[in-house]
């Protein structure tokens, strides 16, 4: 089905993935999370699948993710690519701690295939961009091999961000890396290109910056004033929001394979899924709108 979202091939990992994927952290629920219902979470997460999206970030950390996913889609379980995290604690709703020893992420996997109620992960990435050092101490490494052995999960992925991300892609045994990335945190701009260059496939968290103040359930006033200040309001289309701007912005780096932008808001999925049909910004554009981040000291 074309979905008009445009899809790109996962790296080497064979997949061909939606370009504007899901994040199910903001479904999370409990102490920690804005308060979303059962049967509301079931509504967003089928939207999510409604609309072609075919790829689901969660962790186990996130709450009651997990479990909304395997009460609401795991009946559409080949729907889509399923990823989720490694190391963090097990057993609680929350995060803590992460560790990477062989029992830690062997039980959190089975704890996850449990909640999500399906029988193997597309991906696993180790949470919080663990020190190179600690994943070694721990043979971490061997533990997701023997765990993709076993038919339990298929590719091995780390959330990773600098200065580790350096390590992760020259260890070479990574089939994809979630990396942040925006309009407004551009730090890893050249390393998701280093990244897929080395045949990983990139997922992007925090591609739309959290979204817009005023418009998001989620960001803070000031966390868009760089926006503002590069003049990136001249540069919105006629009716365009900054929020889908910034997606488009997002999706136009040309090594980005899926970007998981999490809402809990229906009408919020509806214009990112919009915005991801409307593909990439004009070249022109794009290179006049990462001139004026340079220009404000936002830069790669
Ligand atoms: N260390 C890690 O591995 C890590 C860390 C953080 C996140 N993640 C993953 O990455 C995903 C996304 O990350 P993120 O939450 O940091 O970044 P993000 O996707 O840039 O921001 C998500 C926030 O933007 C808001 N939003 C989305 N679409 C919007 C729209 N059209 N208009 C206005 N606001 C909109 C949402 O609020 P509303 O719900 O109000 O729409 C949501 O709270 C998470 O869900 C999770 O899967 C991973």
């Amino acid at each position: 089905m074309d979905t008009g979202l445009g899809k790109a091939r996962l790296g080497n990992t064979g997949l061909e993935v939606t370009r504007l994927g899901y994040g199910a952290m903001e479904v999370r629920a409990g102490d920690r999370g804005r308060p979303i219902e059962d049967e509301e979470a079931g509504r967003i997460l089928n939207a999510v699948l409604d609309a072609g999206i075919n790829f689901i970030d969660t962790s186990i950390d996130y709450g009651r993710s997990e479990e909304f996913i395997g009460r609401h889609i795991s009946h559409r379980r080949g729907e889509f690519f399923l990823a989720s995290k490694c190391g963090c604690p097990v057993g609680q709703q929350g995060p803590g701690e992460h560790v990477f020893t062989k029992d830690n992420i062997v039980a959190g996997v089975n704890q996850s295939l449990q909640r999500m109620r399906t029988d193997y992960l597309d991906a696993v990435q180790f949470h919080s961009s663990p020190a190179q050092e600690a994943l070694k101490r721990e043979d971490a490494i061997q533990t997701l091999l023997d765990l993709k052995a076993d038919g339990k999960i298929r590719l091995l992925g780390s959330s990773s961000t600098l200065p580790n991300l350096a390590d992760h892609i020259a260890m070479g045994v990574f089939d994809v890396f979630q990396i942040p990335y925006s309009g407004l945190n551009r730090e890893h701009e050249s390393w998701i290109t280093r990244a897929a260059g080395a045949g990983a496939g990139t997922i992007i968290r925090g591609g739309v910056a959290k979204g817009e103040p005023g418009r998001s359930g989620v960001s803070r006033p000031d966390s868009w004033a760089k926006f503002g200040e590069a003049r990136l309001n001249d540069l919105l289309d006629e009716g365009e929001s900054r929020t889908a701007f910034m997606l488009r912005f997002t999706i136009s780096h040309p090594d980005l394979h899926t970007t998981i932008v999490g809402t809990k808001n229906r009408d919020h999925l509806a214009e990112n899924v919009a915005a991801a049909r409307k593909g990439p910004l004009p070249h022109d554009t794009y290179a006049e709108a990462r001139r004026r981040l340079d220009a404000v000291g936002v830069r790669a």
